[in-house]
């Protein structure tokens, strides 16, 4: 028997894509920069996993200010996937985070075209250090006129194919939320070889100052993240949960135990939590240790038990 099965409380590890987590609360990308700056506020060996920031082929210095507005029960986001690009991150950062034992790192990949991708997996394929991969596909695809990898469902198959025959680590795909048939888009990913799927990503969205009649963000359109699309979350991590047989990964808007419960109820395996670590830097293993005590508190030998059982 493990050590895990004999500790107290219920047992909290999940496992998808063969990838075995100590909780199923992971941190979103964009949210926890590369892990380290969290290092000295949050312990990273408690949480599940973390995603990294966007990961690309050269470095991004991202959109001009203002970037980020706060709306009723989220925030706008136009941060333009800044990020040091990928190979600075594999020599400056992956170092520092093989010594902190025991942190899952989710590398999160985006490209403008799908030899961009590629060329990052294949970077990132050399290093240690690094669990699985989350591929972006809410990003424009350059070649294809801007249209959005995650938007067009044989673009989506096609990166995701191609992604997944370089990638030497499991693949999960990250859908865009900004689509008619997001169980379409997760079962064209499956098709495709994706090793599970995660979702969602951020809404577009536009807000407008009255008084300068100009968008409150530079960008003019932005994404929508927080509390305020959880709802639309959870119903899209449902529908996915059913439309495919791969895991499903749920986020959007989880700022509370309760959250996360919910969202598994959906059908999601794990859950990532994004906009919270904004207002507070501890919100995911906050989040973590609720979600124990909640399955504690209601006499759960498991969590993994949660996922799907919804009476819907
Ligand atoms: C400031 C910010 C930056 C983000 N950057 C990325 C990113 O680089 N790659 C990505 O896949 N998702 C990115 N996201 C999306 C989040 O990972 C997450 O999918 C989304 O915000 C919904 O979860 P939440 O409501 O818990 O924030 C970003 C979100 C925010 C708020």
């Amino acid at each position: 028997m493990s050590t895990a099965a004999h500790s107290k409380g219920p047992d909290m590890r999940v496992s998808f894509a063969g990838v075995e987590l100590r909780s199923p609360v992971i941190a979103a990308s964009g949210t926890f920069g590369y892990g380290i700056e969290f290092e000295e506020i949050v312990s990273l060996d408690r949480i599940g996993a973390f995603v990294t920031k966007g990961l690309s082929r050269e470095p991004m210095a991202g959109n001009t200010a203002p970037r980020i507005i706060e709306t009723a029960a989220g925030m706008i986001n136009a941060i333009g996937l800044q990020n040091m690009g990928v190979r600075p991150f594999i020599a400056e950062k992956l170092p520092k985070l093989r010594k902190l034992a025991g942190v899952v790192v989710i590398a999160n990949v985006f490209g403008f075209t799908i030899e961009d991708c590629l060329e990052v997996i294949g970077a990132l394929n050399d290093a240690e250090g690094i669990a699985m991969y989350e591929l972006n596909a809410s990003c424009p695809n350059t070649s294809h006129g801007g249209m959005v990898f995650g938007t067009d469902p044989a673009l989506l198959y096609e990166l995701t194919a191609r992604c997944k025959a370089a990638a030497k680590r499991p693949l999960m795909v990250k859908l865009s939320p900004n689509v008619t048939s997001i169980g379409q888009m997760a079962k064209m990913a499956e098709d495709a070889g994706a090793d599970a799927v995660s979702l969602v990503n951020t809404f577009v969205s536009l807000a407008i100052d009255v008084e300068t009649r100009k968008p409150r963000i530079a960008n003019v359109t932005g994404g929508l993240s927080g509390p305020a699309i959880k709802p639309i979350a959870v119903r899209m991590v449902n529908e996915v949960s059913r439309a495919v047989k791969i895991p499903v990964v749920g986020m959007g808007g989880i700022v509370r135990a309760e959250d996360a419960v919910e969202f598994m109820l959906a059908g999601a395996t794990a859950v990532q939590v994004g906009t919270a670590s904004y207002a507070d830097p501890r919100a995911v293993e906050n989040i973590a240790n609720g979600l124990k005590r909640w399955c504690a508190g209601h006499g759960m030998a498991q969590v993994a038990s949660l996922t799907g059982a919804a009476l819907l």
